[in-house]
């Protein structure tokens, strides 16, 4: 660490009050020259919990754990040093110095710099040419044949390559700009005999840029009919097809709003649906969709919608997509135009409208991948509907909801004219083969160090639940309890399960239960069987559980109205009374039940 982290650290440590901090997370009192309150990191109901501000440190004298106000940060927050002092700095409005750069860093950033510099002056001797000379004409007719204005010109920077051989060379080594740079951008290319020429002639161009707008490369569209149609940049160390994303840079904001990106394979295409206002559209640039793509999209919405071109190279892009942007948890739709060949085509000839409208209805991932896959095969026989089934089922693993996997289940048992019963025989199958209930081990120790009265009774209430069963005893409870009793979802998702198998089969469903379950409840369920508990009275222990969480749920409650309250009094509204009087009446419940409670956990 250099010296000036050193100051930066030492700023924080000086500036970060401890007691302010502390006071975010713990309701402090102060007593004499310390302050106290219930620890936060051990469960407590009186404070045992201090800080002292001259000294700046905190210590629990239940737990033992104590440090200064960094270790507060990285204790509370689960998390490192120099984050820790990074959360501080931010809380307190300390500037964060950059790192750092090695000389390697450096170096690299420069010949960025010199690539970005280069192309920026590419762009605009490109668009000279469009606009300001006699070769330009023929281009611009060719736009605004396409329906490109004026506007949209302007707003992607589109220029034109002319005809000679040698003119964008000329033009940037006039501007200072060294042959070998020209090379490496990509712009000018080097014959073996040393000779060197433009590499984009008589083409309209369309620079691309990375998400900050800086141009990394282009992509030349040929004027006339010669081959190939499209050619882009060489990749270079800022051109990399895999990780671009054509618009990106002028989508990201509408996408944000939207909660949505639309991904097309052309460039005109996106540039069509930014000119028809869809703005939040981007081009994966007729490669094919990568993870890197899929990363970058998950990171800024929730949803992508593929709207590729109508012909089997589109279609096969799409089912190649799908699971790629699943994997990265984003939302997946799938738009296909009906007519033309493109979403181009399609607002040319539809209209923007027409194209929204199909946006509303685009079906989903999985809803496309079914149907393709029921269009490719032949299932009239009875190979064509094994095959079918095994193309079909794995897809399922997807759905978020065993609803959805029943009635897709159902409608494909139609659709192929075979038992549904054996269909969901099957899909088991298939689900036991991708999930490995591996049991993460829970020591002692980090059982006392996790020590939580709502997972505890959780568990134990799940535990008792499931060896009643062995009993044929537990119907009795389970038709009583309501799965929202559970305050946490995978535990409320296991009783779900258990609580449907128990219906169904009666006794022994332990085994059965796990391959009901996906990875992480398979792996919490198997920490509830491995709790060591001799239950003597079923009935004693779930209705103790079912009092201890209910009584969170009261706590929780309380919190809930007690904030109200206070708003409400903030901002001088009467209704502060309102919430007042009801967490007062939660408080009494939860404290009648404490009492009934007293001995038992
Ligand atoms: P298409 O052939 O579908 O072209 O290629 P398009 O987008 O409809 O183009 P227009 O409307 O005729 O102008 C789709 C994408 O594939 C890449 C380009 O990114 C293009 O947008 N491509 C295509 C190339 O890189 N090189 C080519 O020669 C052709
Ligand atoms: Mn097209």
């Amino acid at each position: 660490m250099n010296d000036n982290y050193e100051n930066f650290k030492e700023q924080v440590r000086s500036q970060a009050d401890i007691v302010k901090v502390v006071s975010d997370y713990v309701a402090l009192k102060k007593k004499g020259p310390r302050y106290w309150g219930c620890c936060p990191f051990h469960s407590e109901k009186t404070p045992s919990f201090t800080v002292a501000p001259q000294k700046n440190l905190f210590h629990c004298f239940g737990c033992h754990a104590g440090g200064d106000v960094f270790n507060f940060i990285m204790k509370i927050e689960n998390t490192t040093f120099p984050e820790a002092v990074k959360i501080l700095a931010k809380k307190f409005g300390i500037a964060i110095p950059e790192k750092e750069k090695t000389e390697q860093e450096i170096q690299k950033e420069k010949a960025s710099r010199e690539l970005f510099d280069a192309n920026a002056l590419a762009v605009k001797f490109f668009q000279a040419c469009l606009l300001k000379t006699e070769y330009g004409r023929k281009a611009l007719e060719y736009l605004n044949g396409r329906g490109i204005d004026e506007a949209i010109i302007e707003k992607f920077s589109i220029g034109l390559a002319p005809p000679a051989f040698q003119t964008l060379l000329a033009a940037l080594k006039s501007r200072g700009v060294s042959e070998e740079l020209l090379v490496r951008a990509g712009l000018v290319v080097r014959r073996n005999d040393g000779k060197t020429y433009d590499r984009f002639r008589e083409r309209v161009m369309i620079p691309i840029k990375d998400a900050r707008g800086r141009v990394v490369g282009f992509t030349g569209r040929i004027l006339g009919a010669a081959q190939p149609k499209y050619l882009n940049t060489g990749e270079t160390d800022v051109f990399t097809k895999r990780s671009l994303l054509f618009g990106m840079d002028v989508a990201l904001k509408a996408a944000r709003e939207k909660r949505q990106i639309i991904v097309v394979e052309g460039h005109m295409d996106a540039i069509r649906l930014h000119a028809s206002g869809i703005i939040w559209a981007v081009a994966s640039m007729g490669t094919a969709f990568t993870e890197q793509h899929a990363g970058q999209i998950a990171r800024a919405v929730p949803e992508v919608v593929f709207a590729f071109d109508n012909d089997e190279a589109g279609l096969k892009a799409a089912m190649d997509a799908i699971p790629l942007a699943l994997k990265a948890g984003l939302e997946v739709r799938v738009l296909v135009v009906p007519k033309g060949k493109d979403p181009d085509d399609f607002i040319r000839s539809e209209g923007p409208e027409a194209f929204l409208n199909l946006l509303g209805k685009a079906p989903s991932g999985i809803d496309f991948q079914i149907e393709r896959t029921l269009k490719q095969n032949n299932f009239s026989g009875l190979e064509g509907k094994v095959k079918t089934v095994s193309n079909i089922l794995p897809l399922l693993l997807e759905c978020k909801s065993d609803i959805e996997v029943v009635s897709r289940i159902r409608s494909l048992a139609q659709t192929l004219t075979i038992d549904e019963n054996l269909l969901v025989g099957e899909y088991k199958k298939i689900r036991l083969g991708s999930v490995a209930p591996v049991a993460p081990r829970l020591t002692a120790a980090g059982r006392e160090r996790n020590f939580d009265p709502v997972e505890q009774a959780e568990r134990q209430l799940l535990f008792a639940l499931i060896d009643s069963c062995v009993e044929d005893k537990a119907e009795r409870f389970y038709e009583k309890i309501e799965e929202t009793v559970f305050l946490d979802d995978t535990r409320a998702e296991i009783y779900r399960k258990f609580r449907e198998l128990a219906r169904k089969s009666g006794r022994d469903i332990g085994a059965d239960l796990f391959s009901e379950l996906k990875e992480g409840a398979a792996a919490e369920l198997s920490l509830i069987l491995q709790q060591e508990l001799v239950i003597e009275s079923a009935e004693r222990v779930i209705g103790d559980c079912l009092k201890q969480l209910q009584l969170a749920r009261l706590e929780k409650d309380y919190e809930y109205h007690g904030k109200l309250a206070a708003e409400y009094e903030r901002n001088g509204d009467e209704k502060f009374l309102q919430e007042l009087t009801e967490s007062q009446r939660i408080l009494a419940e939860s404290q009648r039940l404490k009492n009934e409670l007293k001995n038992v956990f």
